[in-house]
């Protein structure tokens, strides 16, 4: 059973040159698409370390869209294809965190695609939103320490150790 009222969080990444325009684009053509995505320009999607997509899903969001220019296109010679490495890369590694991998998505869109960023950025939503919440980081919130406790399992190497005063 989906949760009507649930509304998913996502954060898209994009590039500078191509899909940040697209977007823009899509903005001033006054086209219309899920408000659920907040973007973070990178100057390329090159630019994207696997960590931003890991901390945006552990920090709250339900899906990470990842968006750059087309293959050949990149404004940095090849770094979308890197781009491209990190996003398989990542599908497996939340597979291996039990995570469904289509929380991800990897989009190519040049400035001149408007109606295709708007339409990916809405159908993205759909399916995060028939996957329901991620709730990353929230099955631990009843174990929370106090700010000057640690967790019994915490090891200190041997030069962190206290000394009294
Ligand atoms: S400049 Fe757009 S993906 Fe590299």
């Amino acid at each position: 059973m989906t949760d009507d009222t649930f509304e998913p969080t996502i954060i898209g990444f994009t590039c500078n040159w191509c899909s940040y325009r697209a977007s823009d684009l899509a903005g001033t053509a006054r086209m219309k698409y899920a408000p659920n995505v907040r973007l973070i320009r990178l100057m390329c999607s090159g630019r994207l370390d696997p960590t931003f997509v890991l901390r945006a899903l552990s920090g709250g969001a339900d899906g990470v869209m990842i968006t750059g220019c087309h293959p050949g296109e990149c404004h940095y010679i090849e770094q979308n294809y890197k781009a491209l490495r990190r996003f398989l890369l990542l599908r497996r590694v939340l597979t291996g965190l039990g995570i469904e991998p289509e929380r991800v998505k990897l989009v190519w869109a040049s400035a001149a695609e408007g109606a295709k960023f708007a339409a990916e950025a809405t159908a993205f939503v759909e399916e995060i939103r028939k996957l329901g919440p991620l709730n990353w980081g929230k099955a631990d919130s009843g174990q929370q320490t106090v700010d000057h406790e640690e967790p019994s399992t915490v090891h200190r190497p041997s030069s962190e150790v206290e000394v009294p005063a």
